[in-house]
């Protein structure tokens, strides 16, 4: 088709507002995938994705539909649902034209939605608003076009009202697509510049490349380079997604596909880097390319020793398909080898570890997520640190920085007070509060992020009953008095368990960490002293009575295979524990410090 029949577009929606729905049905209408073959949800590949229910990477879609009988093609480009991949959805709202903003009829706009929408209209694309769910007895599509108006000041007055489950509106969507999103320009004739909007590594082919065409056009066979990172390839196969890959010899300026080079990492050809021509090379690589940082570290331990080597594997082995994670050997007395795990944020930190533990079959233990503090030094230099347990000592440094967020809020007016208690509780710094209809508001703060990284979105969802939505983005580092908290078991400091908390809040922490610990770490068969201490002060002090375990005695008569059940569960059991010293920890005394109360 000609460039002026091309539209490209993406979904902007909350979590469970309905797009992976809208999107198979877009995708049914215009005969893309037949409904028998559609899996549950097509642009969701990954297990992991699918039962989490939440859209993790991104994908891509080409759908053929005849508007006014002329062919046109519509590609859809999905995007990452969650926080920690704000910057993979801006490089995907980067490569359209326009966005369909879907909103659940019967809620209204959320946080995360609204970020994202204003990042599409900073990226100048055409939003239409798409009203789902309206076979809601509860929906309001009118009132919530209003809040869309009042909130984002989008006009509304050509809202679509849809219900992607029952297949009402679909076609209207389908040709507002084409009415309003504007064709890609016709840049043929320039050099070659392709925007990476994402890539996976195929344990056959090498990494798979999704990129849009923004100027010129590539050929199959072609040398091309990719601008930032340097790395040139031949371009072995190129193709489009329809929704699966069908390969085809050129694509041309507005085109989306992908493209395969035996690429080893998706390191070499990340997300948001430019694909030119090895000869003929643009001038300037597109814009916004940034490197992942990783905010959230952990540690991450074998529970069996010998599983080391298979562990390092195992991280190598994701890194060439996520080029966000990050990791270094650590070693620790307590916990033996493991690595120091750097993630874009929890979400992601949690996927990787089931990752590890469910494709690769590993058995770990997770100590608690730690951010990155800048350390100065009292010699003048700055180090950085991710392990709280490697703070240097107090007489080395003069101060400490941590990593701040900004964070906004979006609630029904009823848990306005809940919430800013909680912020408040977190150490947040109260910014702005506005009403955005009568009965929602958005409450600003800006607090540390070590303080969002444990419960806080837990506690947000729990406190408002699940109304509440947030946003966050990093606004950079501040000085903060902070010190570490040690924790010993048996005498024993335990490095594992060491967190760095705000001065103020050290007693307070220390106290209800011995007692959480009381209550996780099963007893022994002698006493067990747990003390929270800092520096050489014992702040707070628990102890566990000694006990001798006996599971075979809740077993009357001699029912053999009951015993051998209850010896099986309290073997499975062990697994997750992690012998310091003489006291065996459970995985879940590692986290206890984000569960206080
Ligand atoms: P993520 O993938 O997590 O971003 O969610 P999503 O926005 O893709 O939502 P999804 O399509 O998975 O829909 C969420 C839930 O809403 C599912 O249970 C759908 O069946 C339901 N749903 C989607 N569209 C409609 C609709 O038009 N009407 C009704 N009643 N339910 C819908």
């Amino acid at each position: 088709v000609p460039t002026s029949n091309i539209r490209n577009f993406s979904i902007i929606a909350h979590i469970d507002h309905g797009k992976s729905t809208l999107a198979d049905k877009l995708l049914q209408l215009t005969g893309t995938v037949e409904s028998r073959e559609m899996k549950d949800q097509f642009l969701d590949n990954m297990d992991l994705e699918r039962e989490r229910g939440i859209t993790i990477k991104l994908q891509a879609a080409r759908m053929r539909f005849t508007y006014e009988n002329e062919p046109h093609c519509l590609n859809l480009i999905d995007t990452p649902g969650h926080v920690d991949f704000s910057y993979e959805v801006s490089r995907s709202l980067a490569a359209c034209e326009g966005a369909l903003l879907v909103v659940d009829a019967s809620q209204g706009v959320e946080a995360q939605t609204l970020a994202n929408v204003y990042l599409a209209l900073e990226n100048n694309l055409e939003v239409i608003p798409v009203l789902n769910k309206i076979d809601l007895p509860g929906a309001e599509p009118n009132r919530v076009s209003q809040e869309i108006e009042e909130v984002i000041g989008l006009d509304c007055s050509n809202a679509i009202y849809c219900s992607a489950k029952e297949g009402i509106g679909i076609t209207e969507i389908l040709n507002a697509i084409v009415q309003r999103i504007p064709p890609p320009h016709d840049t043929n004739g320039r050099p070659l510049r392709a925007l990476i909007f994402d890539s996976y590594y195929d344990a056959y082919r090498g990494v798979i490349v999704y990129f849009r065409v923004v100027d010129g056009t590539i050929k199959k066979g072609d040398r091309i380079i990719f601008m930032a990172s340097g790395k040139d390839y031949f371009a072995d196969e190129i193709g489009v997604l329809s929704p699966s890959q069908m390969q085809v010899e050129e694509l041309r300026a507005g085109e989306v596909g992908y493209l395969s080079a035996s690429i080893k990492s998706v390191a070499d050809a990340r997300v948001g880097d430019t694909i030119t021509h090895y000869t003929r090379r643009a001038e300037q690589s597109l814009p916004g390319y940034k490197e992942a940082t990783p905010m959230v570290f952990c540690g991450l331990f074998p529970v069996d020793a010998d599983q080391f080597p298979e562990l390092r594997d195992a991280l190598e082995k994701l890194q060439l398909n996520d080029a966000a994670l990050k990791f270094e050997p650590e070693t620790s007395s307590a916990m033996g080898f493991g690595f120091r795990c750097g993630f874009l944020g929890l979400l992601h930190m949690e996927i990787v570890q089931e990752r590890l533990e469910r494709e690769y079959n590993l058995t770990l233990i997770t100590t608690a997520p730690s951010v990155v503090y800048r350390v100065n030094t009292i010699n003048g230099d700055t180090v950085e640190c991710s392990n709280p347990s490697l703070l240097p000592e107090p007489g080395k440094r003069s101060s400490i920085e941590e990593p701040y967020v900004k964070i906004e809020l979006l609630t029904p007016k009823d848990y306005i007070g809940p919430l800013m208690e909680l912020a408040q509780d977190r150490r947040g710094e109260f910014k702005e509060m506005k009403y955005l209809t009568e009965s929602r508001a958005s409450i600003i703060y800006e607090l540390p992020l070590a303080e969002m990284v444990g419960d806080f979105f837990d506690q947000l969802k729990s406190r408002s009953k699940g109304y509440a939505s947030m946003e966050y983005s990093f606004i950079g580092y501040r000085e903060s008095e902070l010190i570490k908290l040690d924790i010993l078991i048996n005498g024993d400091c335990v490095e594992p368990l060491a967190t760095i908390v705000h001065k103020d809040k050290a007693y307070a922490v220390g106290r209800a960490l011995t007692q959480k610990l009381k209550e996780l770490i099963p007893r022994q068969m002698f006493k067990v002293p747990i003390q929270a201490c800092v520096g050489s002060k014992v702040i707070a002090s628990e102890s566990l009575s000694a006990i001798r375990k006996d599971v075979l005695a809740k077993c009357y008569g001699g029912d053999i295979t009951r015993k051998k059940k209850l010896l099986r569960k309290q073997a499975e059991g062990k697994r997750r524990m992690k012998a310091i010293g003489k006291v065996d920890v459970p995985q879940e005394a590692f986290m206890a410090v984000l569960k206080l109360e």
